[in-house]
C-alpha cells in the first residue's frame, strides 16, 4: 500500500518563526504504537517556549523539528502488539515528540499524520467533537504524572466519581486550578476520592468548583497562603501541585505549616508576562531562572519540604499512562463523568494557523485552550 502524503508545520531552524508548512515523511507505527490522521490539535506553552527560547530549553531538540502535544483524529494504522483499537476509531492522544527519550518529529502533533503510543491514546465518544477532545492530552498527562506516579504524590488511582467515596480530610492542594493542567488535576484528584483546595482568579471560582474543588482562593490575594493553612487545620494534606508563577513558594509555605505530606510536584518555572524577545532579555531570563532555582532549593531545605519538577510525558514509561488513557478516561468520557476542559477557542483551519494559535496562547488565556482544526 502506498503511504499517505504527509505535511507538517515545522520549526525549521532554532527560534525561527513562523512555523513552515512543508512535506513530512509518513512514518508507520512500531509494535505498541498507532498512526492518527489528525482532525484537530491544541497548542501549549511548551511549544512556543521552545520557539522563543531556542536551545535554552529542550536542548536535545534539533531543527528542523515537528512539535505539538495535543491531538484528536482517526486511527489509520495500528502496530502489531496494540489491542483495543481498530482502524477508523475516533481518538485523542498525547503526542510526545518533545520528550527527551523520544525526540522524533514523527511523534509531533503539528502534522497531518502522527505516530502515537497506545498507552497515551483514548477512544472518544461520538458526542465529542475533535476540537473538544484535543484540549485534554498534555494537561491530563501532566496532572496524572504529578498525582499518581510513585515518584510524585503517589495517590490512589481515579475511578468513576460515582464509585469513589470522597474524603473530606485527605486533601490535595492544586495551586492554579483554572489552568489546563489544574483543570485536569482537580477532576482526577476528585475522581480518586480526594478533597481539593485550589486557587484561581475570582472570575473562575465557579468553574473550578464545578470541576470538583471544595475550596477556592484567589492566587493574587496576599492572605491566600494563610487562608489555606487555616482551612487545612482540620484536614490532612497529601501533597501539592504547584502551577503558575510563585506557586512553588506558596505551596512550600503551606505544607511547611500543616500536618501532612511535605511534597510539592512542581509544574511551572517562573515566566515573565512578556516572553523574552531579544538575546539579551533571554540571557537575563535564564540568569533569573538559575537564581530562582537556587532560592527554591534553600527554601525547601529550610522548610523541610521536598520539591520535584514534573515532566508531563513520563507516564508513557509506566502504568500511569495506560491507567489514565486506556482504563479510566474512555469510560469517564462515555459516562460524561470527565469534562473536556478548558473549553476550546478555535483559531482557524489548517496547519498554517498553528503559528497564529501559538501567538494567541503566548499572549495569555484564561480557562481556555487554543485549538486549530485540520
Ligand atoms: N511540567 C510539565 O510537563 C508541564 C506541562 C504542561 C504545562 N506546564 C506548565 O504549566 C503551566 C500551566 O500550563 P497550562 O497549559 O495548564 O496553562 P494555561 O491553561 O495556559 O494557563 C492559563 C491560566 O493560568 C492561570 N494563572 C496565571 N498565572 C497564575 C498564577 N500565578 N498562579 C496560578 N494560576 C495562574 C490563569 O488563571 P485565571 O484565569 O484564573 O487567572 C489562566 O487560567 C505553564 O507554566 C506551563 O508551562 C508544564
Amino acid at each position: 500500500m502506498e503511504s499517505p502524503h504527509n505535511q507538517a508545520a515545522w520549526l525549521s531552524a532554532r527560534s525561527k518563526r513562523p512555523l513552515e508548512v512543508q512535506s513530512a515523511p509518513y512514518t508507520s507505527p512500531a509494535a505498541n504504537e498507532l498512526v492518527v490522521k489528525n482532525a484537530a490539535i491544541a497548542v501549549n506553552a511548551m511549544e512556543w517556549s521552545k520557539q522563543v527560547m531556542g536551545n535554552y530549553i529542550f536542548e536535545w531538540i534539533r531543527c528542523p523539528f515537528v512539535m505539538g502535544n495535543d491531538l484528536a483524529g482517526q486511527v489509520v494504522e495500528i502496530g502489531e502488539e496494540v489491542s483495543g483499537f481498530k482502524l477508523g476509531d475516533r481518538v485523542l492522544a498525547h503526542a510526545i515528540s518533545m520528550d527527551p527519550t523520544i525526540n522524533k518529529s514523527s511523534e509531533g502533533a503539528f502534522q497531518e499524520y502522527t505516530v502515537v503510543h497506545a498507552n497515551l491514546t483514548s477512544p472518544i465518544p461520538d458526542s465529542l467533537s475533535y476540537e473538544e477532545a484535543c484540549v485534554l492530552p498534555l494537561g491530563l498527562s501532566t496532572a496524572a504524572t504529578a498525582l499518581f506516579q510513585t515518584d510524585f504524590l503517589a495517590l490512589d488511582y481515579p475511578t468513576t466519581t460515582s464509585k469513589a467515596a470522597k474524603s473530606t480530610v485527605k486533601t490535595v492542594i492544586i495551586w492554579g486550578g483554572s489552568t489546563s493542567v489544574g483543570s485536569n488535576a482537580i477532576q482526577l484528584a476528585t475522581a480518586a476520592g480526594y478533597d481539593v483546595i485550589t486557587t484561581a482568579s475570582p472570575k473562575n471560582f465557579e468553574y473550578v468548583k464545578g470541576l470538583g474543588a471544595t475550596n477556592v482562593f484567589d492566587y493574587n490575594s496576599k492572605s491566600t497562603v494563610e487562608d489555606i493553612i487555616h482551612v487545612l487545620r482540620t484536614k490532612k494534606p497529601v501533597g501539592a501541585i504547584a502551577i503558575g508563577n510563585n506557586s512553588t513558594e506558596a505551596c512550600m509555605d503551606i505544607l511547611a505549616k500543616t500536618d501532612g505530606s511535605k511534597f510539592v510536584a512542581q509544574i511551572s518555572f517562573p515566566f515573565p508576562e512578556k516572553a523574552p524577545a531579544t538575546a539579551w532579555q533571554l540571557f537575563l531570563f535564564m540568569m533569573g531562572l538559575m537564581w530562582w532555582n537556587i532560592t527554591v532549593y534553600f527554601k525547601s531545605v529550610r522548610r523541610g519540604v521536598v520539591t520535584k519538577f514534573v515532566f508531563g510525558s513520563s507516564l508513557v514509561q509506566n502504568d500511569v499512562g495506560a491507567m489514565i488513557y486506556n482504563r479510566f478516561l474512555p469510560n469517564a468520557l462515555e459516562n460524561g463523568e470527565y469534562r473536556v476542559v478548558p473549553k476550546p477557542v478555535i483559531i482557524g483551519k489548517g496547519l498554517e494557523q498553528i503559528q497564529a494559535a501559538l501567538d494567541v496562547h503566548m499572549k495569555g488565556v484564561s480557562a481556555q485552550k487554543v485549538v486549530v482544526s485540520l
